[in-house]
């Protein structure tokens, strides 16, 4: 990554789509386009709360994404809570802190906007992924996650 560089964090907009599906899909190995097409509608759409999700620009590049959600009341829960259920970073620009920047102005965005607590769900497995909220002190929650597998 080169030294000087501008870097933006900005909120998510319906052109970052191309950008979120190619940094998933070096991940993943699928291309989940239909997926983050539904998931940037549903973010953006007039109807929903607020847009919290973030995007990190790296000279004009999409250099990072961490999608959310501002809950008021739901699932029985009286205070505002958010959920990250979207985050990614382009190797390129791993271990720059982009992620760690984008989570600091999410949690201050969060934080004016009343929320106490930030949920997250980390596969068992996804070790990096558990590092680096583990760090950043998330810790395992006191909310049960229960599942129910159909026949
Ligand atoms: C986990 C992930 C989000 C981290 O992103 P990142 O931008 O590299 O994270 P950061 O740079 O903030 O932090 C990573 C490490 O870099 C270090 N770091 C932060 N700023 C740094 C800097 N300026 N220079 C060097 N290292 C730095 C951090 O201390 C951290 O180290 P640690 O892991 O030992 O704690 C990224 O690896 C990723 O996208 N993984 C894939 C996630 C995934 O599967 N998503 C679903 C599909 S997209």
């Amino acid at each position: 990554m080169p030294k000087q560089q501008k870097r933006i964090m900005r909120f998510l907009k319906q052109s970052d789509l191309e950008a979120i599906v190619a940094i998933d899909q070096a991940e993943t190995k699928q291309n989940r386009q239909e997926y983050y097409e539904r998931k940037i509608n549903s973010i953006l759409s007039k109807k929903a709360e607020i847009n919290c999700s973030l995007v990190c620009e790296i000279d004009g590049k999409v250099a990072g994404f961490m999608m959310g959600y501002l809950f008021f009341g739901e699932f029985g829960i009286s205070d505002a809570t958010a959920t990250i259920d979207g985050l990614g970073v382009h190797k390129d620009f791993r271990n720059h802190g982009v992620a760690s920047e984008m989570l600091d102005q999410f949690s201050m965005n969060m934080k004016a906007a009343g929320v106490k607590k930030i949920y997250t769900l980390v596969s068992w497995d996804d070790f990096a992924l558990e590092k680096f909220f583990s760090r950043q002190k998330f810790v395992p929650s006191k909310r049960i996650n229960l599942e129910l597998t159909l026949p």
